[in-house]
């Protein structure tokens, strides 16, 4: 299979790109800073991802994060967030790009219980999580999606100095697991 992978650069996305790699799979990887640059916040560098990469049959995004930030210091501009609207962005053209039976799988997130600081980060998973539950049963030509929605993983908890989570290796199944399950 031929897989685009957004947000191959880091913790989660290089994790699931050396897992399918493993697997024989063809990985395009991209970001903002990588060979194939992609930047979620510009649509037209989707436009240009698919117009030159093509015979695509999953694509995988674990690109952006949302800003976890006080209440009273959220402006206007913090309710738009690449996070979600680049995701949709990506989403509507891969439906029309992807190979029959197509895998797309977005990455949300879990907090645990309502969160200080959080509240824009959980309208943010919340609402991927359902535009994909809700538009998974207009999908054409046998293309599924699907959000995986990690609580925190060990490696970005390692970072920050704590402990716990679950690592990338065992959240990265779960995307590897949906795209195998696709007809590419
Ligand atoms: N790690 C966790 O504990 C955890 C828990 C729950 C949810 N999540 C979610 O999982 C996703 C991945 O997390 P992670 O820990 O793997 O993040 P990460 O290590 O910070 O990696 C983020 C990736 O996104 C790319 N990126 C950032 N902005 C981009 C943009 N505008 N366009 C294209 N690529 C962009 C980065 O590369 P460039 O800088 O080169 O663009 C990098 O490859 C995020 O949505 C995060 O919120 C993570």
């Amino acid at each position: 299979m031929r897989i685009i992978v957004v947000g191959a650069t880091g913790i989660l996305g290089s994790t699931v790109s050396a897992r399918l790699e493993d697997l024989g799979h063809e990985v395009v990887r991209t970001s903002r800073s990588s060979e194939v640059q992609v930047d979620l916040a510009d649509p037209s560098t989707l436009d240009k991802l698919f117009a030159t990469v093509s015979d695509v049959d999953a694509v995988v995004c674990t690109a952006a994060h949302a800003p976890l930030k006080p209440l009273l210091d959220l402006t206007d501009a913090d309710f738009r967030q690449v996070k979600l609207d680049g995701q949709l962005a990506l989403f509507h053209r891969a439906v029309r790009a992807l190979n029959d039976g197509g895998r797309i799988v977005l990455t949300a997130g879990r907090f645990e219980g309502p969160m200080c600081r959080g509240a824009v980060g959980a309208m943010v998973n919340a609402a991927l999580e359902s535009f994909v539950e809700n538009a998974r049963a207009e999908l054409p030509r046998g293309i599924d999606a699907t959000v995986v929605s990690p609580g925190w993983v060990s490696e970005t908890l390692a970072l920050l100095g704590r402990s716990g989570g679950t690592s990338a290796g065992v959240v990265a199944q779960s995307y590897v697991e949906f795209v195998v399950s696709g007809g590419g």
